[in-house]
């Protein structure tokens, strides 16, 4: 038998517009997408007589992760076969930490890692854009999470084009976490009922996306007018966040995709009783609320083949 490994880093939504709705019900959007340090331990064992997923971890639903042929490691896996005549059997074995369901890409993450780990064991490994090519049949942001260019990278179409940027320094970045997830169909059915306006004409220069402190100014998430009033914990959340701690400027908090998680940013040199408080956040905001310590990531996660 012979296996790869790798982390399957989660990613978050540095800006998110949703723009039009096509005839096929999907949406033309614009974001910026970056990986974090967090990820999935994702395994992937070739040469055994069977085809298999093992899902493990704390972070699984109390519900389980549904049929394993609508799993999108599974459906990776399946694609990558058909394209590739290779191989007929696999293993794959996933340790998860991201959260399911919080908008952190997470089974995204695991069909990119599927993809990547096939295809450095692969006899004949396919070509970048062919592997980039399956990964956009499989979901919309499985395809930044399958390239290993660039952590960071400016997304439009349904997510699934763009163009990577050069990476940034490493930066704190802590998720708040609920025990609940949204369902993305739901939420883009929740924002097409109430769209919102249309965007005026902006200009971006691409000096703004080389540095955090323009970043920064850019930070928006189009969800957030449809799903915080839902959701009474992620308002309270995100305004504890922006209110806390007396920061100048305030501190940075925003949904990721179409939530839940709620990230925020801080910067290194934080005082320690200020990252306290985002710890103190989950016991103000409700029951369940989880904080997780991670950072943005300024290297994708290099595969590791062994026998
Ligand atoms: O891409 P993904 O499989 O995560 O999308 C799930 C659902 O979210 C789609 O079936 C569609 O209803 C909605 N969606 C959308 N526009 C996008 C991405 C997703 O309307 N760009």
């Amino acid at each position: 038998m012979h296996a790869a490994r790798v982390v399957a880093q989660c990613k978050v939504n540095l800006f998110l517009r949703v723009l039009a709705r096509e005839a096929s019900g999907y949406h033309q959007l614009e974001t910026l997408f970056c990986r974090l340090a967090l990820g999935d331990d994702v395994t992937v064992r070739v040469g055994g007589r069977t085809r298999s997923l093992d899902v493990s971890g704390s972070m699984l639903p109390l519900d389980g992760l549904g049929p394993v042929e609508r799993n999108l490691a599974w459906r990776a896996a399946i694609a990558f076969s058909t394209a590739a005549g290779w191989p007929s059997n696999f293993a794959i074995e996933i340790e998860k930490r991201i959260p399911v369901g919080g908008g952190l890409g997470g089974g995204s993450a695991d069909a990119g890692a599927v993809l990547r780990t096939l295809n450095a064991l692969a006899p004949e490994p396919l070509r970048a854009d062919e592997l980039i090519r399956i990964a956009s049949t499989l979901g919309s942001d499985v395809a930044f999470l399958t390239q290993d260019t660039s952590t960071l990278a400016l997304a439009w179409g349904r997510g699934d084009q763009f163009v990577t940027l050069p990476e940034l320094p490493e930066r704190r970045c802590d998720l708040v976490v609920f025990p609940f997830g949204i369902s993305t169909p739901d939420a883009y059915r929740w924002l097409a009922e109430f769209p919102p306006p249309l965007p005026t004409s902006r200009h971006l220069h691409v000096d703004q996306l080389a540095r955090w402190s323009t970043i920064d100014s850019l930070m928006f998430n189009d969800f957030e007018r449809v799903i915080v009033p839902r959701y009474g914990e992620l308002d309270r959340a995100l305004r504890c966040l922006r209110q806390s701690s007396g920061q100048s400027p305030p501190r940075l908090a925003l949904m990721s995709g179409s939530g839940s998680t709620v990230f925020t940013m801080v910067d290194d040199n934080t005082s320690e009783s200020s990252s306290n408080a985002v710890g103190a956040i989950a016991d103000k905001v409700g029951h369940g609320v989880q904080v997780i310590e991670t950072r943005t990531s300024a290297s994708v996660e290099s595969v590791r083949a062994y026998d």
